[in-house]
């Protein structure tokens, strides 16, 4: 299904990113990963680069070949070292990185981004998240956790609030339609990485043992890395703006609870 495309990976050096790109070229596509950390075994070309600044995402897009096929937004961080540069990672430079991409992208292309499960509540939040949405380029973090009451504690599931708002969005703008550009979302619930540790501090052993408990078992990397190909094959050529939980079932439990369904 990759077989000659060229995908761009963010975050390749662990987790989800690193198994989406060892399926990918398994899959006979040219992957091309970025990572502000270099990881121990590079596959494909490696890109080092800081999505967290304005400067770290023009220098990632200065690096990268015309006619990129998909870019699979994986890097995130965990709201464990403050909003500002959970915001700047997991929003802001990946919609700029994702701007500046579409134009390196062949017509028809696929972008992919990992929000979560923790964006579940974006429905309840949508005027805040939609306006942080709209801000163009790499704003003052600082004046937007003030202008908009975020609290610190909350940057994470905010930055993927906005993320899923803004994956709906995108995939409405000329900038993606005009090229048949496809924007699509993945949120993982718990998956056994690096950060799940760190979301356990963030959110407490109650919520995320709940969460893990509820579907049996945590998810891997290989629960969640096809579901991320998939979206960038050509098998999703009519999947568009969507967002597909990749949790085991615990997006269907929320909502069943939620809605007293
Ligand atoms: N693991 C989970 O439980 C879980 C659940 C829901 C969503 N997610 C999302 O999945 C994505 C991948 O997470 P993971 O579980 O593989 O975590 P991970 O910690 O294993 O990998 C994250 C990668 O992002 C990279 N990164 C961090 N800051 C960066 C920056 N400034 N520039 C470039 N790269 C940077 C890290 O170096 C790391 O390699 C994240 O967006 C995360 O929010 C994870």
């Amino acid at each position: 299904m990759l077989a000659g495309k060229t995908i761009v990976i963010t975050g390749v050096a662990s987790g989800i990113a690193h198994r989406c790109a060892e399926l990918a070229s398994e899959m006979g596509a040219n992957v091309i990963g970025i990572d502000v950390v270099k990881p121990e075994k590079t596959i494909g070309t490696f890109i080092q680069g800081d999505l967290s600044t304005q400067a770290g995402v023009s220098a990632i897009l200065d690096a990268l070949p015309e006619n990129i096929d998909a870019l699979c937004n994986v890097a995130g961080v965990s709201g464990i070292a403050g909003a500002n540069i959970t915001l700047a990672i997991n929003f802001f430079g990946l919609k700029n990185l994702s701007e500046g991409a579409a134009l390196k992208m062949r017509p028809g292309g696929s972008i992919i981004n990992v929000a979560s499960m923790a964006g579940f509540g974006w429905r309840d939040n949508t005027e805040r998240a939609s306006a942080i949405a709209r801000i163009d380029g790499f704003p003052d973090i600082d004046k937007v956790i003030k202008d908009f009451d975020i609290p610190n504690q909350l940057g994470y599931p905010i930055s993927k609030e906005i993320l899923l708002v803004w994956n709906k969005i995108a995939s409405q703008q000329k900038q993606f339609k005009d090229k048949g550009i496809r924007i699509n979302a993945v949120s993982p619930g718990p998956v056994e990485t690096p950060i799940l540790a760190q979301f356990r501090q963030v959110l407490g052993e109650e919520k995320a043992s709940k969460d893990i408990n509820r579907v049996g078992r945590a998810g891997t990397p290989d629960d969640i890395a096809p579901v991320i190909l998939f979206l960038c094959s050509d098998a999703a050529k009519w999947v568009n703006g969507n967002n597909i939980s990749t949790d085991g079932g615990l997006e269907a439990a929320e909502t069943v609870e939620k809605l007293n369904l």
